[in-house]
């Protein structure tokens, strides 16, 4: 395929620009009136239309040339922290966030998380698949091309399995790469509410190992809080995790100043994610730290809790990348424009960075940048194609309507 005449093509980063740190957040290179040839599912070349040569120009003479006037081309939004294996939406909690029952008190009503772990037991793996595949569908016609998906609804070995299960499903039917992460540290289920060293047990001895024999997941997670896991469950888990080889992502100070940060550096985590709580500790922690601070302002938006320090980060060197956190609980949407609108408009970071949030260094947070998030030759050609826009900071300023026409995944034009 050959696109022409693009008013911008975005993020074109070195090839071996495979994260942006710190200040480099704002660096985004967009090429202005520009072609991109895709072949092989690959970016086979690019550049200005002044450099397009008459071989190539004759060779999509009569076919697969699209022009893409007044529109920008964007690589893929890379979502690297979402749970859409679920069995039911918990709108019901809607209406008591909205009377002013806080997250913490919902879950403790009976709630939250074990609310969706009771409905997931019921459910088969064919009407999870179902579901979850719409809800991929979706994201991916609003501009997402490569996603991580936790498990953390099941908290039994039965029903974490079935989740994975899924998760690699999803992997086999869908065009784009996919993470799985075992979160089954995401609540201590109500069989073993007064026996924490009984769940722990049953995750790293018999969980982790049919885990790891089915090769069903990438990352392990712990919901680091108070609450739920504390640092040195978490520290446990974490070692466990890392004898089959899983790496962590960490839920961190998404209600507090958990230490989950910290503990998360300690295991080399790929990113710590949340930090709707951060302190100076925290700041200089991830200061020159290879993990990522994964920033979801849609899970602050619609649980009313603050947005993270992004600023901050920025400024102390941390690496910062944006996701959705979509889940039925704390963020019912899977819309990566509005993290990108939500980065700009709540955490403060100017249009360039919240896209380079959303897209290198949210491929790096799912250690897919070799692979996706930039304009680069040879890197796999998921893209899409803006309507006409005045100019790129158009795309976070119009927030709540999406500027996604055309959704190309692996050099093809995508109807699903
Ligand atoms: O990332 N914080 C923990 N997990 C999810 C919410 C899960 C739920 O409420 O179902 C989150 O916000
Ligand atoms: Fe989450």
């Amino acid at each position: 395929m050959l696109i022409t005449n693009i008013k911008g093509l975005v993020g074109v980063h070195p090839k071996e620009k495979l994260l942006l740190r710190g200040q480099e957040l704002a660096d985004l290179p967009v090429l202005e009136n520009a072609w991109i040839l895709l072949e092989d599912g690959l970016i086979k070349d690019f550049g200005t239309m002044d450099s397009l040569s008459e071989t190539i120009k004759s060779q999509y003479a009569t076919h697969d040339k699209h022009s893409a006037e007044g529109r920008y081309v964007f690589p893929s939004w890379c979502d690297s922290h979402t749970h859409i294996v679920f069995a039911a939406p918990r709108e019901e909690e809607f209406a008591l966030k909205i009377a002013g029952k806080s997250y913490e008190e919902i879950a403790a009503a009976g709630g939250g998380i074990l609310n969706s772990a009771r409905k997931l037991q019921d459910a088969s793996e064919d009407e999870l698949f179902e579901s979850a595949s719409a809800r991929l569908r979706d994201m991916i016609r609003q501009g997402t091309g490569a996603v991580e998906i936790k498990s953390g609804y099941g908290l039994s070995v039965a029903s974490e399995l079935k989740m994975l299960r899924v998760i690699l499903r999803l992997k086999q039917a869908f065009p784009i790469p996919i993470k799985a992460t075992l979160l089954a540290a995401h609540a201590y289920p109500q069989a073993y509410k007064n026996d924490h060293a009984g769940y722990i047990r049953l995750i790293t001895e018999e969980l982790l190992p049919a885990v790891a024999k089915e090769n069903l997941a990438d990352y392990m997670d712990v919901f680091c809080e108070q609450g739920f896991f504390s640092i040195s469950e978490t520290d446990e888990l974490l070692s466990a995790a890392a004898q089959y080889g899983l790496k962590p992502k960490i839920h961190a100070n998404q209600l507090s100043v958990s230490g989950g940060v910290q503990i998360g550096v300690q295991h080399h985590a790929v990113s710590v994610d949340h930090l709707e709580e951060t302190d100076g500790s925290v700041l200089a922690c991830l200061s020159s730290s290879d993990t990522i601070a994964t920033l979801l302002p849609s899970c602050s938006f619609y649980l009313g809790i603050p947005f993270a320090n992004a600023r901050g980060l920025v400024n102390a060197n941390a690496i910062v990348a944006l996701a959705t956190d979509y889940n039925p609980g704390s963020t019912p949407s899977g819309n990566m424009n509005f993290v990108v609108s939500l980065g700009c408009i709540k955490l403060k970071l100017q249009p360039q960075e919240a896209i380079n949030a959303c897209t290198l260094n949210g491929a790096a947070a799912m250690e897919l940048s070799h692979e996706i998030g930039s304009i680069a030759i040879g890197k796999r050609a998921n893209l899409f194609i803006t309507r006409p826009m005045p100019s790129l900071a158009f795309l976070p300023y119009s927030f709540g309507q999406t500027q996604v026409e055309t959704v190309i995944l692996n050099g093809e034009i995508y109807h699903g």
